[in-house]
């Protein structure tokens, strides 16, 4: 069983980025954290980071034949991608939406995501822990946990 975890714009930038937003974990610690979890549950998990909109597009298309599901923060291009919308719905693989912060407790623009109605469901607002959430939900999906 394998799962994609894909990260987008900044999200490279975890851990000194407005740390009161997003708090003080790396990236690096998130995927490390993700890729254990997942091996305890039987799972691959190889993670992904972009700034580029296409090349999580590509990412996605490629899952199709090669991962069971998708976790997907798409950071900035939650609230403006139709792309990374069509590309997850393209593949039709069971997708989570993660979020660090609470988008309904941010700024109005935050609060509309293009790319959560593809996705099965979406957690938000539990920092880092949003991704392990994530992941147990994803397993739970897969009939894994
Ligand atoms: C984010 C929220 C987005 O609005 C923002 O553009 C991000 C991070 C989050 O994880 O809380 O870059 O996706």
């Amino acid at each position: 069983m394998k799962i994609l975890v894909l990260h987008g714009p900044n999200l490279n930038l975890l851990g000194t980025r407005e740390p009161e937003i997003y708090g003080r974990t790396t990236l690096a610690e998130i995927d490390a954290e993700l890729v254990e979890r997942g091996r305890r549950a039987g799972a691959v998990v190889e993670t992904f980071q972009s700034n580029i909109e296409g090349e999580l597009v590509g990412r996605i298309q490629a899952a199709r034949g090669d991962a069971d599901a998708i976790i997907i923060n798409p950071a900035a291009y939650t609230h403006t991608s139709v792309a990374v919308r069509d590309a997850l719905e393209a593949v039709a693989l069971p997708a989570v939406e993660v979020h660090l912060s609470n988008l309904h407790r941010r700024e109005p623009f935050r609060r509309e995501s293009m790319t959560a109605p593809a996705c099965v469901g979406t957690i938000m607002g539990f920092g880092a822990r949003s991704y392990s959430l994530a992941l147990d939900a994803i397993l739970g999906v897969l009939g894994k946990a």
